[in-house]
């Protein structure tokens, strides 16, 4: 039906006829002659109508934006001043010949020029991509795709599926069901993720595997979860983290040389503790440099009212405070502190720390002098920082510290754009304690444990176990987690009887994983890096719906189509 896409045609096109399909974007109608803006998949070009008295003019003067039409014409230069400098194709202009109208449009619910309410543009997916940043973001995600495809590839990965209907296992989120038609009141459960498989691929002698996975949870959504998301998941044997952790470096710096065009340097590692402790969060973004102190250490408890032996007291500093904060910005700061449970807070206003002069902004909590002046020493403030003092119980601090800190650092600006800062979390704890006192695992039951000593199990010390584990994180986002592998079976039987998940029985959900581990299983490891938000940081986006073609909404719903539903008998 075309002889050119739109967005291709160049001045190298002068002269030549050209047929061209799309939709159109806009249309000027000047009495004596018509502009439209025709857009296809590649881009937009301007059709010109030109004389009243040709025929295809009152064809013409019918169009409305979005028909779908076909055009004709000859390619023309545009006069110099009518050039669009902004437009790929503003130089150049097509002087119709010929117009068919293929299919006219109702008016859109949504203006694809502009931006749109979500529920509008969730509804009416089908239009919301044709706005062109839109599909440029699915294309982008085409690209990655092959990029990665072509580096494993290339590393002998091996390309394998695996089931999406999988047996519904105690493990990880809450799985979605299927029902069966065959065997009435049995379920299946849609796959997690391929973890289990990729072992099994393991067992099975693949050595190197990799899939591009579709997975299904059933969790609370957020700006970085769907209910249903991709993993580049990968698995090897014979090798340790080292291996997986460079393999991933390798993968991340590639495509963000590629498609960003920058640099990324040796990716730094710390400990889940060391991260918890300067950052209050094990999904650090280090391009905010306001990080946590500890200063219980400078106070002897007893030296004030207060009890705090159980509370952390920390301290952040807000470089150049007393210069760049007004007060409105620090009764910001307590309304967000107020919301949370804390045992006090207060300010040191650092006016020169070589003569140790400060003011406290202070309720009812008295800090000796020496107390102070160490504080501010030890922790490295400047003159003109303010220091926000904060005691309450840790997890609450964590929490709290989050919040105070993307507040300080967007009304400092200290966040640059095109800045990206990755970094690994290992050693995460093995085991996470659970209300009723249960255990769960941290990333799944068949991490290997760093540390493990059958004398942890027996003094039930299952705190102190470090799993053998890796997340990475890029800019406060958590890309990728993966571990090394339990392939001894004894140790996994004893993971499972801490989680409390029986393997005895044939009908234990496990009961055939125990058994496979059982003949020759090599030592294996491996990771799954979570595509939707690789490519939403590689798009400059900062929600994995806009790189997702039909995403659900927060609450689990396509509002386009209406799932979930009710079934109809
Ligand atoms: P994990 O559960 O950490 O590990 O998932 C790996 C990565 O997948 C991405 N991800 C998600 N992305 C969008 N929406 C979600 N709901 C979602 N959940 C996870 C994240 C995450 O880092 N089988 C293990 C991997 C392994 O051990 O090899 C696993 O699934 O980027």
């Amino acid at each position: 039906m075309r002889t050119k896409y739109c967005g291709n045609l160049t001045v190298s096109d002068i002269d030549k006829k050209v047929t061209l399909c799309g939709w159109v974007d806009r249309k000027r109608n000047f009495g004596n002659f018509i502009f439209i803006d025709l857009r296809d998949c590649t881009g937009i070009i301007q059709i010109f109508f030109h004389s009243k008295k040709d025929e295809i003019f009152q064809d013409a003067l019918k169009l409305k934006n979005e028909f779908c039409i076909q055009i004709s014409g000859i390619v023309k230069k545009r006069k110099k001043n009518h050039q669009n400098l902004s437009m790929y194709t503003g130089n150049i202009e097509i002087h119709a010949t010929n117009l068919n109208i293929i299919n006219i449009s109702q008016i859109l619910p949504l203006d694809i020029n502009n931006i749109n309410e979500e529920k509008v543009r969730l509804k009416y997916r089908y239009l919301d991509l044709r706005r062109s940043t839109m599909f440029k973001n699915l294309k982008i995600r085409h690209k990655i795709v092959q990029y990665i495809r072509k580096f494993l590839n290339k590393k002998k990965f091996i390309d394998i599926e695996t089931p999406v209907l999988v047996k519904l296992t105690p493990e990880g989120a809450k799985n979605y069901l299927v029902s069966s038609r065959i065997h009435q009141k049995k379920y299946y459960a849609l796959s997690q993720s391929p973890q289990i498989f990729k072992q099994l691929f393991m067992i099975a002698g693949i050595d190197k595997y990799y899939q591009i996975a579709r997975c299904f949870r059933d969790e609370d959504l957020r700006s970085d979860r769907q209910p249903e998301f991709t993993q580049i998941d990968i698995e090897a044997a014979f090798i340790d983290e080292i291996y997986i952790k460079q393999l991933t470096e390798s993968i991340v710096k590639m495509l963000w040389k590629n498609f960003l065009n920058y640099e990324i340097n040796t990716i730094p590692c710390i400990t889940f503790q060391e991260s918890m402790k300067k950052y209050g969060s094990d999904k650090p973004d280090l391009r905010n440099p306001i990080i946590l102190h500890n200063i219980k250490k400078f106070i002897h408890v007893n030296q004030y009212n207060k009890s705090v032996n159980n509370e952390k007291i920390v301290a952040i500093i807000i470089p150049q405070g007393i210069l760049k904060f007004t007060q409105e910005n620090i009764n910001d700061l307590n309304q967000m502190i107020k919301k949370y449970n804390i045992l006090y807070h207060f300010y040191i206003y650092v006016k020169n720390i070589y003569d140790n002069q400060y003011d406290i902004k202070i309720s009812d909590i008295f800090f000796q002098k020496k107390i102070i002046t160490n504080i501010i020493h030890k922790i490295n403030s400047h003159n003109n920082d303010i220091i926000l003092i904060i005691s309450g119980r840790k997890e609450i601090i964590y929490q709290l510290f989050q919040i105070i800190k993307n507040y300080i650092a967007k009304k400092l600006d200290l966040i640059k754009k095109n800045n990206w800062k990755p970094i690994w979390i290992t050693d995460f704890p093995m085991f996470q304690k659970n209300q009723d006192n249960s255990f769960t695992t941290t990333h799944h039951p068949f991490t290997a444990p760093k540390n493990f000593d059958i004398r942890h199990i027996k003094n039930n010390n299952l705190n102190s176990i470090i799993a053998n584990s890796y997340d990475l994180v890029i800019n406060g986002y958590e890309i990728g987690g993966g571990s090394v592998r339990i392939h001894d079976v004894k140790i996994q039987k004893m993971i499972f009887e801490i989680l409390n998940i029986s393997t005895e029985k044939k009908e234990d959900p496990f009961h055939f994983f125990i058994n496979a581990l059982k003949y020759g299983t090599p030592p294996h490891a491996g990771i799954a890096l979570g595509l939707d938000r690789l490519v939403m940081l590689l798009t400059n986006n900062n929600n994995i719906k806009d790189v997702i073609a039909f995403p659900k909404t927060n609450t689990s719903t396509c509002l386009m189509t209406g799932a979930p539903s009710y079934l109809i008998n």
